[in-house]
């Protein structure tokens, strides 16, 4: 037996094609961006719901839920909500690799913070949507509370009060929430969504 130092590899890595084939689905991570109270946890939810009745295999990451586990040890200022949303990204691509519909919703508030989630995830698979809505409206709806205390000055580095939202320019999709009903909110994103993840 010659001695050529030759090692065979008979199996091939699996790649995230692969995956999508078997799940009958194209990979994205689609990234809610919108200040606190804009509706992107609600439009989140339904839009994985929604998603699910139609038979796609998805997964949701939400800010307020990663913040009480792998990003415990985060808070709000510049520096945390970056390393907050590294992980996010880094994450958001492991499902995204496993062929996954992917939805994130984080407030993410700087250009270069999303970009950074952008290069992290890779522009095929990154689509930005906007849920955009008025601060005073989000203020005025107060869900949590937390805009009160804000402005209270028991919160410090609050978005959109102490902390700045950039609200992003190039999103590939904008839904407005001020505008538009919950269901017609959903409709749109639904439409949207399907059509990038859809194999025919
Ligand atoms: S991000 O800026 O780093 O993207 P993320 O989406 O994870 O924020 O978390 C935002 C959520 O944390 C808000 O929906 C709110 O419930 C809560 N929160 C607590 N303190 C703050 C704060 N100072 N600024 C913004 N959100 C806060």
């Amino acid at each position: 037996m010659s001695d050529n130092h030759i090692y065979p590899i008979f199996d091939t890595i699996l790649q995230p094609a692969d995956k999508e084939k078997l799940l009958g689905q194209k990979a994205k991570v689609f990234w809610m961006v919108g200040l606190s109270g804009s509706g992107k946890s609600t439009l989140a939810r339904a839009l994985e719901n929604a998603l699910h009745e139609k038979g796609y295999k998805t997964m949701l990451l939400d800010g307020d839920n990663l913040r009480t586990g792998i990003n415990n040890n985060l808070g709000f200022s510049e520096e945390d909500r970056t390393e907050n949303i590294r992980r996010a990204a880094e994450v958001s691509k492991l499902f995204a690799s496993s062929g996954l519909v992917t939805i994130c919703s984080l407030i993410s508030p700087t250009a270069e913070i999303r970009q950074m989630a952008k290069n992290i995830i890779g522009e095929d698979w990154y689509e930005e949507v906007f849920i955009e809505c008025p601060l005073e409206v989000c203020e005025q709806r107060d869900v949590k509370g937390l805009y009160a205390k804000a402005r209270a000055g028991e919160i410090k580095d609050f978005t959109g009060i102490s902390s700045p939202f950039e609200a992003p320019e190039n999103a590939d999709i904008v839904v407005n929430t001020a505008e538009h009903e919950l269901n017609e909110s959903l409709d749109l994103l639904v439409n949207f969504v399907e059509a990038k993840i859809k194999t025919s």
